[in-house]
């Protein structure tokens, strides 16, 4: 029954406890299910941080993030929008750090509101502030393996991301 939502999505390593999740996607689909998969297991407060190239998928991410928050209609902002709000079952935060490029301006954005909020963050380039960010959140690398394949590695900061993930690998 759910086996079958991200079965198709490989993992490549998943060991218990508070291991990284490493797995596999083949297509953007495979990325946005993940996506949104994560989207309803997602709660209040929750801080979910993208890091990756361009290219690599963040965005990709987050659309089905937004989705499994019952977010329908999903629009990415054009980079020069650092914050963008939507109302789902729990409302998204879109950060986009793309255009800063030192820890400070990403201090000076005063991001706090949202991300001790009653919303989800979910931030693009987060490597570019991650000492800005709560200790406690989910940190998602993408790296481009080739044209369709990615390679997502999922760590959990704090006991409320390691039970994400124990939810997610129910999912497969
Ligand atoms: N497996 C995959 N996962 C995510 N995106 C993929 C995948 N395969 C191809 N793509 C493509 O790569 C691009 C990712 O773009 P985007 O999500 O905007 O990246 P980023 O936000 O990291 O710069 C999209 O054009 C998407 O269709
Ligand atoms: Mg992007």
């Amino acid at each position: 029954m759910e086996r079958a939502r991200l079965g198709s999505l490989q993992a490549v390593k998943s060991k218990r406890g508070t291991a990284p999740l490493e797995l596999v996607s083949n297509s953007a689909a495979q990325t946005r299910k993940l996506g949104k998969v994560l989207g309803e297991l997602a709660a209040p407060g929750d801080v979910i941080l993208l890091v990756g190239r361009l290219g690599a998928g963040k965005t990709c991410l987050a659309q089905g993030i937004a989705k499994g928050l019952g977010i329908d209609e999903y629009t990415p902002s054009p980079s020069f929008v650092l914050v963008r709000e939507y109302q789902g079952r729990v409302p998204l935060y879109h950060i986009d750090l793309y255009r800063l490029d030192r820890l400070e301006e990403v201090i000076q954005l005063g991001l706090d509101d949202y991300l001790y909020g009653r919303g989800v963050s979910v931030v693009e380039w987060a490597d570019k502030g991650l000492s800005a960010f709560p200790k406690e959140h989910l940190l998602i690398n993408i790296e481009h393996l080739a044209a369709t394949k990615r390679k997502l590695t999922l760590v959990a900061k704090g006991s409320r991301y390691t039970d994400m993930i124990s939810k997610l690998k129910t999912k497969f």
